[in-house]
């Protein structure tokens, strides 16, 4: 399986912050965002990684990362997405580095405590579709929302005013190879992007889409300067216990 950390878009809900830098480029207590969901993917045995940026500061990455060495990894790829056209569009630019793999997919402003090495290898054994991962927020209305019938999702909703479950669909998603001809069909959101939650959605009418709920903590470093906040001060805590990252 190969690994994709999406790390595009313009970061405006930080700005000023991301004036002049990058949203994943910020630091988080000690790291820099971007090192998470690296450092997610390698402890979870995925060498080969993708990493999509964008907007202005694109070349700091490579000045900060390089060929990933710090990793342990032998090289990282790199692409550039073309402004802010959603999570979708940016993980479309992933497909030859695919090549027919399966994927996992990382947006770079999440920071999860779990390690996924588990559901990594699940998902390698799961024949087809895709895998989400939920968590149980307090503010459901900012993300992806599950809606469940009889103990099953039913759809996702994107953002919406009265969420139907207390879930938020996390920032890892894992993908067969059809994700790309998906993207594909999908047509701009109200927001102007291609959103991933159309993906899952589209695995979940073909009856392939599974979810595992997480047991860690989760944070979404970009939403908010509160959850900015939230997410260096889990970030502490778990470095101060000796679990560094
Ligand atoms: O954090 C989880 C949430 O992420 C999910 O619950 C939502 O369903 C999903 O739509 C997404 O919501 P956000 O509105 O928080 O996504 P945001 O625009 O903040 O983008 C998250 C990351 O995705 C960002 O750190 C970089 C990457 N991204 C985003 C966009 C819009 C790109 O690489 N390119 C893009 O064009």
């Amino acid at each position: 399986m190969k690994g994709v950390v999406l790390a595009g878009g313009l970061g405006t809900r930080l700005y000023p912050l991301t004036k002049v830098t990058n949203k994943h480029l910020l630091p988080v207590y000690n790291q820099p965002m971007i090192f998470f969901p690296i450092k997610k993917l390698v402890s979870a045995g995925i060498e080969d990684i993708l990493i999509v940026t964008g907007g202005n500061n694109a070349g700091d990455f490579l000045r900060l990362l390089g060929n990933g060495k710090e990793f342990g990894l032998k090289r990282l790829h790199y692409t550039y997405q073309e402004g802010e056209t959603g999570i979708a569009a940016a993980l479309a630019l992933a497909e030859d580095f695919a090549d027919g793999d399966k994927l996992v997919v990382i947006l770079g402003d999440n920071i999860f405590e779990e390690d996924i090495k588990e559901y990594v290898e699940k998902f390698e054994k799961q024949e087809k579709g895709a895998k989400i991962f939920l968590k149980e927020v307090k503010n459901p209305e900012r993300f992806g929302v599950p809606v469940f019938e009889n103990g099953k999702i039913i759809r996702i909703e994107e953002k919406p005013e009265i969420p139907k479950s207390p879930y938020a669909v996390t920032g890892i998603y894992m993908y067969d190879n059809q994700v790309f001809d998906i993207i594909k069909t999908l047509k701009p959101s109200k927001r102007g992007e291609l959103e991933i939650t159309d993906v899952n959605n589209r695995y979940l009418e073909k009856g392939e889409l599974t979810y595992e709920i997480l047991k860690g903590w989760w944070a979404d470093a970009g939403t908010s300067f509160e959850a900015y906040y939230r997410a260096i001060s889990l970030v502490r805590e778990m470095y101060l216990k000796g679990k560094n990252e």
